[in-house]
């Protein structure tokens, strides 16, 4: 008498409902991956017009004196300390790997949303302010008729 009880109970019952929320989790934490990913592809689309123009060469003339341009897309900084002396970096941080966030007054500078304020000398990619623990490693740049090419 007590065996179709047990199995009518609702500790099973209880079990697939658990088992069901526990997939519907799942689904919700998927779902939330598939929103970030296309925030990324927007983000990619975006800075497809840097890769393309680092590819092609990189017009002198937007590239400010004293300061420089970060092409997120190829992870690189250009810069031109002095009128027409051109240099380019790695703009991957040395301290935790941030891209740096801006170039003005002679400084590139790994700052917010990601970095932590180190500071690099943009005509040497020397560290002038840490926590960055080594400099900026230096790319060649090659100055062409039809502008900088960097590799
Ligand atoms: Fe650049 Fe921390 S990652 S300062």
């Amino acid at each position: 008498m007590t065996h179709p009880e047990e199995h009518s109970g609702t500790g099973p019952t209880r079990r697939t409902v658990l088992a069901i929320a526990g997939i519907a989790g799942v689904g919700v934490v998927a779902g939330c991956s598939s929103a970030q990913d296309a925030a990324n592809g927007v983000v990619d689309s975006a800075t497809s017009s840097a890769k393309e123009a680092v590819k092609q060469a990189i017009d002198k003339a937007s590239i400010p004196v004293g300061g420089g341009k970060i092409f997120t897309d190829q992870q690189i900084v250009v810069t031109q300390p002095k009128a027409g002396e051109f240099k380019a970096f790695t703009a991957v941080c040395t301290h935790q790997g941030c891209l740096v966030s801006k170039v003005e007054n002679g400084v590139i500078t790994c700052g917010s949303p990601c970095g932590h304020g180190s500071e690099y000398d943009a005509a040497t990619g020397q560290v002038k302010v840490g926590p960055a623990p080594a400099p900026l490693a230096e790319k060649k740049v090659t100055i062409g008729t039809d502008g900088i090419r960097v590799s």
